[in-house]
């Protein structure tokens, strides 16, 4: 199984950067946190408070989810945009604390990278618990002000100020949860994209899976 994980904190680029990387190496593409956001959109909607632990995690549980690209439907229902809205923005690190829901996903994450032999697949968690054996872990990081402001841009509707405290607040919980928090893997390739841009990235993250590939094939063979 060849897995290429992508961690770090709100908008430093991960589901750009795991797009496109995936796109040239011919491989398949899972954004974790679209599925945690769909835990959360289906709690908002069924009308389960995201704090109260148990009720959340039998939804996680139960709800069906189909990830397309770029698309995400809970329960049948196009919940795409929703999901990168404000309410769930705000309930999702919540839900994301629960660790009954974290390994209903953990699950879901490794049964789809079994059925596919990989991906680039990114999170918080991918490279330090999810998938401690791929061949290549990413920390991609950017400074808070260059993240919001990327944010910002994609999200039309929101204010930079809104934008840049709903972030701040979310990699708090994210780093300070006592399960699996957003941390960088001890084997994580630090890449800080503050004045980089996508093109540099990715080839970057390129020739480092080549690299890595060739020595595990070196190694296994
Ligand atoms: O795109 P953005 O960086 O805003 O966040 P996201 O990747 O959509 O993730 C939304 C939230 O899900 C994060 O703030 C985390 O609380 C949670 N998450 C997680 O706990 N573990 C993951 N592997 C992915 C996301």
């Amino acid at each position: 199984m060849r897995v290429i994980a992508i961690d770090g904190p709100a908008g430093s680029g991960k589901s750009t950067v795991g797009r496109l990387l995936a796109e040239r190496l011919g491989l398949t593409y899972l954004d974790t946190g679209a599925m945690y956001r769909a835990v959360a959109f289906a709690a908002i909607r069924g009308g389960v408070d995201p704090v109260d632990a148990g009720p959340v995690a039998q939804l996680a549980q139960r709800i069906d989810l189909q990830l397309g690209n770029g698309t995400v439907v809970v329960d049948g229902v196009d919940a795409s945009v929703e999901i990168r809205g404000p309410e769930v923005s705000r309930a999702v690190s919540t839900v994301a604390a629960n660790p009954d829901v974290r390994a209903e996903m953990r699950s879901r994450q490794r049964a789809w990278a079994a059925e596919r032999g990989g991906g680039v697949i990114e999170g918080r968690d991918i490279g330090s618990v999810v998938f401690p054996d791929a061949v290549l872990k990413v920390y991609l990081t950017a400074d808070p002000e260059v993240r919001a402001q990327r944010r910002a841009k994609e999200m039309t509707d929101l204010a930079y100020d809104s934008v840049a405290a709903d972030l701040a607040r979310r990699d708090a919980a994210d780093q300070g949860r006592s399960h699996s928090p957003l941390v960088e893997a001890e084997d994580a390739v630090v890449l800080d994209t503050t004045g980089m841009g996508i093109e540099e990235v990715l080839d970057h993250l390129v020739a480092l899976v080549e690299e890595r590939s060739a020595a595990r094939e070196e190694s296994s063979g």
